[in-house]
């Protein structure tokens, strides 16, 4: 089959389920889909993320609670929340460890830290937060695609609060936050069709 017809078609299956029904997800199916989590490129490749997974579920429960009671949180098979990073300072173990994975010679490494002091050091926390987040949003986006390629239905959430949400964790909140919340599982009811903008309202070519 056609390469690019088959990408279309986990584009087009892929939609914001509201509701799922009872089938779980068979463990390796969601390590896949992990899998596709932990590929996913970041900024200076510093893996400002962490995958939490809850199958538990009071904890579900517990969280929908603190987004707006959206039952397809309570419904799903694997509840995914994706933490961003805080400690991504030039100064914080963390990010030295990811820098220091490439090999660099000393002069190399020292480069590249300055470039990293530049972009993010001099910047708020709230921005860091965001640029941290940011990350996150595209491990979500292959995470969300790589489920869809297999059947897979999901929903990205961010209407939730992040600071219960963080709590219900018992996330250690001076190092990450909740970023964005995402049920995994199979739809309880058809997909609604499909609205996007036409190519050529979305898309200006410079030739
Ligand atoms: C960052 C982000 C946050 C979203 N938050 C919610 C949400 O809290 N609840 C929800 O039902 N849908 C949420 N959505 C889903 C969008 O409403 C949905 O993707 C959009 O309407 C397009 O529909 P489709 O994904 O079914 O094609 C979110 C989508 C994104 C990308």
């Amino acid at each position: 089959m056609d390469k690019k017809k088959i990408f279309l078609e986990m584009m087009n299956m892929r939609h914001a389920c509201k509701l799922f029904n009872e089938k779980k997800i068979a463990e390796d199916d969601f390590e896949f889909i992990l899998e596709a989590g932990r590929l996913s490129p970041s900024s200076f490749g510093v893996e400002q993320w962490k995958f939490i997974v809850v199958e538990n579920q009071a904890i579900k429960e517990a969280i929908e609670g603190a987004a707006w009671n959206q039952k397809q949180i309570s419904t799903c098979s694997h509840l995914l929340i994706i933490l961003a990073r805080k400690d991504v300072r030039s100064s914080d173990a963390y990010t030295q460890k990811q820098l220091q994975r490439w090999g660099l010679s000393e002069e190399g490494y020292k480069g590249l830290m300055g470039l990293y002091k530049g972009w993010v050091d001099g910047r708020d926390d709230h921005t860091i937060e965001m640029w941290s987040e940011k990350q996150c949003y595209i491990a979500a986006a292959n995470m969300m695609s790589a489920a869809a390629f297999i059947g897979i239905d999901s929903c990205p959430i961010e209407g939730f609060l992040s600071d219960q949400v963080d709590a219900i964790l018992g996330v250690d909140t001076k190092v990450f936050q909740s970023a964005i919340v995402i049920p995994f599982g199979y739809r309880a009811n058809e997909a609604r069709g499909k609205h996007r903008l036409a190519l050529n309202e979305v898309v200006e070519y410079l030739k």
